[in-house]
């Protein structure tokens, strides 16, 4: 019995022919159990011999077992170490890492500066009625600055009466709605996405603008002035900065001022703070009292500023980039150029 099953041990080739050999030797119902069954059909004193060496018997199997699945787990272990090898000194594949678009680092950047100056962000929606985008701004149905807009409509079906919306043309509907829920007096700015038909060098239909909103008791053009001059020094880091306000009109300021910075466009790149060049960066003013009026102000006790800047032109500047439609084509190798993507 005993060089029948380490012979058969001996020569397993696996770990399920050795299971099968535990248990037809050493299992509950294997050769040894039934050989113990027999001792009691025995003297004590062929037992007391019998009883030892049997129990031995098992031990000694048991032992050949163990030290063979051994054998054969180191055995499958360096099979598979032949098979599973890695060459640690190969030149690795990288993974392109994805980065924040110019556009949304900016608008991080412009609102932490303002964000320096005491002004917290506001939001409103991208599809707005039109009495926020424009009634309660006092531009009436009328009025030629609907058309100048080149707004896109929402589409209606036939009988659909709900008020008309609109892609919102900028982002001055967000002082009404700031304005009515939070009342004055307020420092806030709301940069967002706007939309106008308009396509060339310098406009895209989708574009971003951040509105400027400073309302208290006796506030002048001349904090909007200080305010403008602070940011657009940060923003380009530098000491001196030219700004250019030139008087204009817009139906919700009054007076209403139009701003430029110095640039130039020599060479195909953008230049700021130097050249002959005026880039046009943001509209602002005094907000008009009708528009104090229409979202809940009082006219009388309270005054401010407002102004609306162009996100995508201030990123042109900073970045020397003289065609806006790039930043939106989704290009990698434009990207990639301009150190924006990996
Ligand atoms: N909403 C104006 C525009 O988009 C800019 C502006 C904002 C002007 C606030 C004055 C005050 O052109």
């Amino acid at each position: 019995l005993r060089d029948k099953f380490l012979t058969l041990i001996a020569d397993a080739s696996d770990e399920a022919a050795l299971e099968a050999i535990r248990v037809a030797a050493v299992g509950k119902k294997g050769e040894v159990a039934l050989k113990m069954r027999e001792l009691g059909k025995m003297t004590p004193e062929e037992r007391q011999v019998a009883g030892p060496a049997l129990n031995a018997l098992k031990d000694e199997i048991n032992a050949a077992l163990a030290a063979k699945k051994a054998g054969l787990e180191d055995a499958a272990l360096d099979e598979r170490l032949r098979g599973e090898w890695l060459d640690v000194t190969l030149p690795g594949r990288t993974r392109r890492q994805g980065t924040i678009h110019p556009i949304s680092q900016v608008t991080e950047e412009v609102t932490a500066i303002f964000a320096d100056m005491g002004f917290s962000v506001a939001e409103g929606p991208q599809i707005d009625s039109d009495w926020y985008n424009f009634d309660a701004l006092n531009i009436p149905g009328h009025h030629p600055a609907r058309a100048e807009m080149d707004t896109f409509y929402m589409h209606r079906d036939p009988g659909d009466n709900r008020p008309p919306h609109v892609l919102r043309t900028h982002t001055s509907p967000v002082q009404i709605r700031h304005m009515e829920t939070h009342g004055a007096p307020c420092r806030v700015i709301a940069p967002g996405r706007v939309y106008r038909a308009d396509y060339d060098q310098t406009h895209t239909p989708m574009f971003h603008q951040v509105e400027g909103l400073a309302i208290d008791r006796d506030i002048s053009m001349a904090n909007l002035k200080w305010v403008l001059e602070e940011f657009v020094k940060a923003f380009f880091e530098v000491d001196e900065v030219e700004l250019r306000f030139r008087a204009s009109h817009f139906p919700f300021t009054e007076p209403s001022a139009e701003v430029d910075i110095r640039c130039s466009w020599e060479g195909g790149a953008l230049k700021v703070g130097e050249g002959d060049d005026w880039l046009e960066i943001l509209g602002s003013g005094m907000v008009h009292p009708k528009v104090l009026e229409n979202a809940g102000v009082d006219p009388n006790e309270w005054q401010g500023f407002a102004f609306g800047m162009g996100i995508d032109r201030i990123a042109m500047l900073k970045y020397g980039i003289p065609d806006l439609r790039a930043f939106f084509d989704s290009d990698l190798r434009w990207l990639r150029h301009y150190g924006f993507a990996a």
